[in-house]
């Protein structure tokens, strides 16, 4: 069974670990300028925004970041009022076994209880968080989208030839849609 909940400080290290160990699993490279190192200090984003943990037989096999409020340091592309999930992952090990679906049904549980649209993006390799999340009721806005010459402000970012005039690609979900 499995079980999601806040990340406890001393599951802190397992969450960064498996979350770089399933982005690092995507076809491409997502963890350029330093976002590997971002992402192992869960500590700093606890603090500004909630962790939640999946728990299957009693072991952290996923995780995602919750940011309800659009003024976190975590928020990202988001507008006053819409709340957000980042950093959806699952062990590689524990794929396919209900914990990734579970994590993001606790974040459409949490927009809802606030009365919030949730507004996530997304990359052109994550098929099958896309799919998954159309499943949910998600819907695509292109309107939303962040275009490369925007998001990839800094020039020396050393990027992977595949992200060469790619978007970031928005879905948003809303209970009273
Ligand atoms: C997306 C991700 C979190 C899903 O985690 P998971 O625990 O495997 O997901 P679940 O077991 O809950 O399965 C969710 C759905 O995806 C499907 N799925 C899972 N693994 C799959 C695979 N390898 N191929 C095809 N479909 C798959 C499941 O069948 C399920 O479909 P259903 O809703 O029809 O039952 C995981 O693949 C992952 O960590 N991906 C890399 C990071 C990422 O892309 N994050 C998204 C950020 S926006």
């Amino acid at each position: 069974m499995i079980t999601v909940r806040i990340a406890s400080a001393d599951e802190y290290a397992r969450v960064g670990e498996l979350t770089v160990a399933a982005y690092r699993a995507l076809a491409v490279d997502h963890l350029f300028g330093g976002y590997d190192q971002r992402i192992l200090d869960t500590a700093t984003r606890a603090r500004e925004a909630d962790v939640l943990v999946a728990v299957l037989d009693g072991r952290v096999v996923g995780a995602v970041t919750y940011v309800g409020d659009s003024s976190s340091e975590w928020s990202e592309w988001t507008e006053p009022g819409e709340a957000q999930f980042r950093l959806l992952a699952v062990d590689p090990a524990a794929h396919g076994q209900g914990a990734g679906a579970a994590l993001v049904r606790t974040c459409m549980e949490r927009a809802a209880a606030a009365g919030s649209t949730i507004v996530i993006h997304t990359t052109p390799w994550m098929k099958i968080a896309q799919a998954m999340y159309e499943r949910f009721g998600f819907v695509r806005r292109p309107d939303r989208d962040v275009q490369y010459e925007v998001w990839k402000e800094d020039e020396d970012l050393d990027l992977a030839a595949e992200w060469a005039g790619r978007a970031f690609l928005a879905y948003s979900w809303s209970a009273t849609d």
